[in-house]
């Protein structure tokens, strides 16, 4: 049986990737990693990656800069670097840049991204201090399908956690974060068995 080819797109810490790489070693994600793209040059997340034997890539963003539309411009490296793997869902794990629908149309509902809030609230950066700020007793994060808009696709999983008294950003993020480890790879392994379908905003998630 030919496995799902996932690519991973990273930016940072790659905690997320890490439990995908982990699923993936376990079992319960069937799936492979045909590559890891980063925005950013030298981060944990690559590290983590070549410590796994995977193969990576450093996009850098300036090389793209000088161009009329750098954001597209990068995308379409992107795109091809993608396509050259074979790759069939894309992973957003960590990925700090927002993809343009130069991306978005050639992987329409085949883009997956994790954000540590229940959206639609919170979209964007700090989702755990905007929910902390806002008084919310419960947050939690969000798997969803990316579209042109902040965090706004499709919603895939999503897994509640409670805000405590005296919760800081980082005492809350860490704690959304052991939840995201384990909504991410379940997500994969959702679309690897195709047991997920698009209807306008809804996604249907199929039993088996
Ligand atoms: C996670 O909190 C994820 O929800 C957000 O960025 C963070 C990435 O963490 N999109 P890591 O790089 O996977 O450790």
């Amino acid at each position: 049986m030919n496995m799902l080819r996932l690519g991973v797109l990273v930016s940072g810490r790659g905690s997320n990737l890490q439990a995908i790489m982990n699923e993936i070693e376990a079992g319960t994600v069937k799936a492979e990693i045909a590559v890891v793209i980063s925005n950013k040059q030298g981060v944990p997340a690559l590290e983590r990656a070549e410590r796994h034997g995977l193969t990576t890539v450093f996009l850098d963003p300036k090389s793209v800069a000088d161009t009329p539309n750098p954001r597209q411009a990068y995308d379409q490296k992107l795109l091809e670097t993608l396509q050259h793997h074979q790759v069939q869902l894309v992973v957003l794990a960590g990925y700090m840049k927002i993809v343009t629908s130069v991306l978005i149309d050639s992987y329409e509902s085949r883009i997956m991204n994790i954000h540590p809030a229940l959206l639609p609230s919170f979209p964007g950066l700090d989702a755990q201090r905007q929910a902390l700020n806002h008084g919310v007793k419960v947050s939690g994060c969000t798997v969803h399908f990316v579209t042109e808009g902040m965090d706004t696709g499709p919603i895939i999983l999503q897994r509640a956690v409670p805000v405590e008294e005296g919760d800081t950003a980082d005492t809350l993020s860490e704690r959304i974060l052991k939840e995201e480890h384990g909504l991410l790879p379940r997500a994969i392994q959702l679309f690897a068995e195709g047991r997920l379908t698009v209807e306008g905003r809804v996604v249907h998630i199929r039993d088996v």
